[in-house]
């Protein structure tokens, strides 16, 4: 069973870091497939805390090699300060491979975001003003600027001309801002293209010798299944897919080679940035999940929206993923509640409806109906089979396990390493 994924399955921010990690040790390579440094992976080793946003978790195991594919958004910058924070701390970086086909996120994307959001006003989506929309925009307009463009200085330099021509007509006429010089931009690309060299690679045929030769490849997800392009609450989503799906085009593997796809499942829900969230709470329980559960950002430092577990999501993230399994985190954070709401349908203009609608009206007026399962106040951090969690707690994984369509093979039970329950194996 050499080909995994591992995804979010509610909104992101599900502790994908630490599951992920949790496998690094066993796996050869850890692919990113989409997204860029939007997203945020928490990953705690030992007494070492490190947050990781475009580099795939699998760089801080040994072993494995860290993979970053043709579908993931790159800003060089960033990119180098990662690898810069890291190796200051004795992480050996070097087996990195990155795609010569993703695609750059240069610093005029960064510049359309925040102005494209600051025009939305009210409507805005709340992104991470990172560039991911824009640049995906450029890939798929066919105006993108990719890591294998840095090697050819013509080239290149037509190509940021011809991404240029139109937003600047755009910057100037409507935003107000100055003109982007082609030639400061082409300077600036150029700049990394040395420090790059060593990791670009053919990731695409790496990856499926891999398999071929029954190397063990994790697909590592960004963000979450409910801010995929296609399958999230359009348009409060990211601007690629997170989805199962996302991992054969964003990293050049079949559909066929993929054994097993684990989604990620917070035992309560969070949320960054607008869209509806049928379970957000805005009382006490909702600052108390917030603050147990430490629910800030790791990218923006933006506080994350929070609510009640909500099955209605997870039995559609199995579906659009074909998840085979879940992986479900920060249980502990539900110690000390005497009853913890469990969202099992909604409520739509006066309808009971089972499954998630596809009309974003009807999903905007969902209202949660409630089951209420006992809670626990038992320290449950130390727990290291199914069979030590209090009985109640049993019986909320159960519950959570029945609604969702998957079994659930680990729980997480504190930020470190070694607290997590595993129930069946993932390798
Ligand atoms: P963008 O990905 O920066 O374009 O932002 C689009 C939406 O996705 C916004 O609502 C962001 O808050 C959200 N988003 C992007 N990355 C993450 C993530 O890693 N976790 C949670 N939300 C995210």
């Amino acid at each position: 069973m050499p080909a995994l994924v591992l995804l979010g399955a509610q909104w992101g921010d599900e502790g994908k870091g630490k599951a992920t990690d949790l496998l690094g040790g066993s796996v050869d390579y850890v692919v990113r497939y989409q997204g860029g440094n939007n997203a945020g992976h928490t990953v705690v080793v030992g007494d070492q805390k490190y947050a990781l946003h475009l580099l795939p978790s699998g760089i801080l195991s040994p072993g494995c090699t860290p993979v970053i594919g043709n579908g993931v958004v790159v800003d060089p910058s960033v990119l180098f300060s990662e690898l810069n924070g890291l190796n200051d701390r004795g992480v050996d970086t070097s087996k990195l491979l990155i795609s010569g086909n993703a695609h750059i996120i240069t610093p005029y994307n960064v510049t359309v975001d925040k102005v494209t959001e600051r025009f939305l006003g009210k409507r805005k989506i709340g992104t991470t003003g990172r560039g991911i929309g824009p640049t995906y925009a450029d890939k798929i307009n066919r105006v993108g600027i990719r890591i294998q463009d840095l090697y050819d200085e013509s080239i290149l330099t037509q190509k940021v001309e011809a991404a240029l021509d139109g937003k600047n007509q755009l910057l100037t006429k409507v935003f107000n801002r100055r003109a982007i010089e082609v030639g400061q931009v082409v300077e600036e690309l150029l700049g990394y293209a040395d420090r790059l060299k060593p990791y670009v690679a053919d990731t695409v045929l790496v990856l499926n010798q891999a398999l071929e030769q029954d190397k063990v490849v994790l697909f590592e997800g960004g963000q979450g299944t409910l801010l995929d392009i296609d399958h999230g609450t359009y348009p409060f989503v990211t601007s690629s897919n997170p989805t199962a799906g996302g991992a054969c085009t964003g990293a050049g593997v079949g559909p066929t080679k993929i054994s097993r796809v684990i989604g990620i499942l917070k035992a309560y829900t969070t949320r960054v940035g607008s869209g509806p969230f049928p379970t957000e709470l805005f009382d006490e329980d909702g600052d108390a999940l917030r603050r147990i559960g430490g629910e800030r950002g790791v990218t923006t430092g933006r506080d994350r929206r929070c609510g009640w577990f909500d099955a209605v999501i997870a039995r559609y993230a199995t579906r659009v993923n074909g998840l085979t399994d879940f992986f479900l985190t920060k249980l502990d954070i539900l110690t000390g509640w005497e009853q913890i709401p469990v969202c099992v349908a909604y409520e739509i203009d006066g309808r009971r409806v089972e499954e998630l609608p596809y009309s974003q009206t009807d999903f905007h007026h969902a209202k949660p109906v409630y089951e209420y399962l006992p809670g626990w106040s038992e320290d449950i951090t130390k727990a290291k089979s199914f069979s030590d969690l209090p009985k109640n707690a049993q019986d909320y994984v159960k519950a959570l396990e029945e609604m969702s369509g998957a079994p659930i093979s680990a729980i997480g039970v504190g930020p470190g390493r070694d607290e997590t329950i595993e129930i069946n194996s993932f390798l």
